[in-house]
Parts: C-alpha cells; sequence; structure tokens
C-alpha cells in the first residue's frame, strides 16, 4: 500500500508512539522518553495512512560509516502491505555508506532477510534488563 513519508519528529504525538510500540509487543516507555530518543537520532522515518501514523522506525549513526535500527513497527492492521518495508528503505537511503546492524525481534528475522541483512555470528549485547531479554528471546 501506498504510505506518505515524514521524516521530521516536529508535531509527532508521542503518546501514539508509546501506544504503537506497546499494541506490537516491543518495548516501550513513557512518551517523551520516545521523544528524547527519536529526536537524538540521525534519521527517523513516520509513516501515513489519510493522516493516520500508520508505523515508523529510526536509525542512530555517525553519519559516515556506522549505523543501528531501532523501534520499526507498523500498526497491526497496516502490516503486511509493504509499509515496513517502505519504512526501512526509507531509513537505508539516508544512511547510504554505512554498515547497519539491528537486532530483529524474535520471529521478525524474515522481515529483515527480504531487505538483504545477513545474521550475524558474534552480534553481542550487554542489555539493561539481561533476565528479561534472554526470557523473550533475544539472547541465549
Ligand atoms: C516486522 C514489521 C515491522 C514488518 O512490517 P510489515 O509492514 O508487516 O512488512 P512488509 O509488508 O513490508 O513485508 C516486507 C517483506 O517481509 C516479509 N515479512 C514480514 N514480516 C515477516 C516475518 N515476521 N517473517 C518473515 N517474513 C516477513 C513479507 O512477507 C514481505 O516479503 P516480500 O517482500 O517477499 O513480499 C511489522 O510486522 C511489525 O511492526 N511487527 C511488530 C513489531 C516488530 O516486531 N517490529 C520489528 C522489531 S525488530
Amino acid at each position: 500500500m501506498k504510505v506518505d513519508i515524514t521524516y521530521s519528529c516536529a508535531g509527532i504525538n508521542w503518546t501514539t508512539i508509546t501506544a504503537i510500540l506497546k499494541q506490537v509487543g516491543m518495548a516501550h516507555h513513557a512518551p517523551d522518553e520516545h521523544r528524547k530518543a527519536f529526536e537524538a537520532s540521525f534519521t527517523t522515518v513516520f509513516a501515513w495512512n489519510k493522516g493516520q501514523l500508520v508505523g515508523f522506525g529510526r536509525a542512530i549513526s555517525d553519519g559516515v560509516y556506522q549505523a543501528a535500527v531501532y523501534d520499526v513497527a507498523v500498526v497491526p492492521e497496516f502490516q503486511g502491505q509493504g509499509v515496513g518495508s517502505a519504512i526501512m528503505k526509507h531509513l537505508l537511503k539516508t544512511l547510504p555508506q554505512c554498515n547497519v546492524i539491528l537486532y530483529a525481534s524474535p520471529g521478525k528475522e524474515g522481515f529483515y532477510t527480504t531487505l538483504s541483512f545477513k545474521k550475524m555470528k558474534t552480534g553481542m549485547a550487554l542489555f539493561k534488563n539481561g533476565a528479561a531479554m534472554t526470557e523473550r528471546g533475544f539472547t541465549d
């Protein structure tokens, strides 16, 4: 489906960001925490259908050769229609020279495979809530 893409954080309703992340089962924080995280990101992408926010994603980066993607989410009714893929393509377009890493939610790896991402053999993470991340299937 065709969505309108915007990049600016201006005018975003951060309560909606929290609500969508919660709705899709991803880590979520207080609205103002998301505002800080998105505003501090190198690229933010928001996808809209008739004025409704239907998905988003963000990348942190040095803008030169390294980047990491976070918080990619699509509202359930709009999943499976190319919205996530459009968000990722717009994010990646702003990072043409960068290696890009991310960690997929368990079960979502296939989505990133369609975008040519490969599984990392030596990825390491120091999570704040390590036990919960193990419980949720992110780490051994
Ligand atoms: C994962 C997510 C972002 C994908 O967005 P989407 O809009 O549903 O995906 P798209 O319709 O753009 O799919 C693009 C391609 O990925 C594939 N794909 C999507 N989800 C997949 C999955 N879980 N496993 C395997 N392939 C998947 C689609 O079949 C499609 O393949 P195609 O190009 O060959 O047709 C979305 O489903 C979502 O928000 N899920 C809940 C939150 C989440 O887990 N986010 C990811 C955090 S890492």
